[in-house]
């Protein structure tokens, strides 16, 4: 199966390129991305492929079956849905829009096409997040009736006035960029419940002072720009009633708080599980007359490998994967009602 790897930054290099090169079944035919050097860098490297700095030459290719778009999120939409309309089957970097009126558009689009659309939400091929589905699943521990939400980091604003930190860019800041992972987990982990009502607060403090802004890690760096923009949120907080458990959140790249607090606890009436994010996770419970906590050992690959392999696979056998568009813009709607109710500070009730 020929591919294309359109945007050859950070996320192609660090898994999508990778895991595809493990995948017997497949040739990386091109390295895509508007800086040329950064797709000949990749043809150096990785010895295969050939370099274009324009997608529509990858999408006019007959041979190419499939592309992986790791470009920023404003560019998203318009690739998928070119690349959909083109006949290729797409695996497209989360978020999948900036907005929800443009994931809206690429499941619009889908629809009409039939092609593959699936989002980079790669913890729905994470092991321990699938063996957490499974406990929840099992009944074992009773009725989820509430999720925290903690992706609160000590001082970690990405490239600070860069397109992380553009609106027009990214979208959104912290809960586009980490909470959409956060909250897709819980709706895969909870049977993906129906959000009901939305309330958000976001709040945009630590990296406004571009200048006088002390940081611990800056990821990105090499796209800081002090004369930048910087109009996204970098922390958020709120609280979304779905048909089963109500989901409270706090998410922050950058907040005055001790250490980083990545976690999720899903509370159960019968146990509870805490996911420490990218990481293990331990249960709480009772027994035979005791508190006990444990921490399943679970044999657990690396979840874009997996990602990707299952991406793969879906291609010549057409089998829907949980990341398909359709089941993950439920998440898209969800942070677009979070950014609306903190635009109008008061709760947003959502439709079908
Ligand atoms: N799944 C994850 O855990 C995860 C982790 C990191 C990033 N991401 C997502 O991956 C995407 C890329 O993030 P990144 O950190 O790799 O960014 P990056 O800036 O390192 O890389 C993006 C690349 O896309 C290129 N590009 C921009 N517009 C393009 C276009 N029109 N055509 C071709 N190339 C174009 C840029 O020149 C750049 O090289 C984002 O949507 C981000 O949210 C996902």
């Amino acid at each position: 199966m020929k591919v294309g790897v359109i945007g050859c930054g950070t996320i192609a290099n660090a898994a999508h390129i990778p895991s595809y090169l493990n995948n017997s079944k497949v040739e990386i035919k091109y390295f895509c991305d508007i800086l040329p050097e950064k797709a000949q860098k990749c043809v150096e490297k990785y010895g295969c492929g050939t370099a274009v700095q324009d997608y529509k030459v990858v999408l006019a290719d007959p041979e190419i079956q499939a592309v992986s778009i790791c470009t920023p999120n404003n560019v998203h939409a318009e690739i998928a849905i070119a690349a959909m309309r083109a006949g290729k089957d797409v695996l497209s970097e989360k978020p999948t829009a900036r907005t929800y009126a443009e994931a809206e558009e690429m499941l619009r689009v889908q629809k009409e096409t039939g092609r593959i659309l699936n989002i980079g939400v790669v913890n729905r091929f994470n092991d321990h997040v699938n063996a957490i589905k499974r406990y929840i699943d099992s009944g074992k521990l009773g009725e989820i009736f509430h999720v925290y939400v903690s992706f609160r980091s000590f001082r970690s604003i990405p490239g600070l006035g860069g397109a992380f930190t553009t609106k027009a860019i990214a979208g959104g800041g912290a809960l586009i960029d980490w909470g959409v992972h956060y909250l897709d987990i819980v709706m895969y982990c909870c049977g993906d419940p129906k959000p009901l009502t939305v309330t958000g607060e976001t709040f945009s403090r630590l990296g406004v002072d571009k200048a006088n802004y002390l940081y611990e890690n800056m990821w990105a760096e090499d796209t800081k720009d002090l004369n930048g923009t910087y109009d996204v949120d970098d922390s958020v907080t709120g609280m979304i009633r779905t048909s089963g458990p109500v989901i409270t959140f706090n998410g922050a790249w950058a907040q005055n708080i001790d250490a980083e607090e990545a976690y999720i606890d899903f509370m159960g009436d019968k146990g509870g599980i805490r996911l420490t994010y990218g990481s293990t996770f331990t249960v709480y419970t009772q027994e035979n007359g005791t508190l006990i906590e444990y921490t399943p050992k679970v044999k657990a690959r690396n979840h874009f490998q997996n990602e990707i392999d299952a991406f793969v696979d879906c291609v010549e056998t057409r089998e829907k994967l949980p990341s398909h568009v359709d089941t993950v813009i439920i998440t898209a709607k969800m942070m677009q009602a979070i950014y609306d109710s903190a635009a109008a500070h008061h709760e947003i009730q959502l439709e079908d």
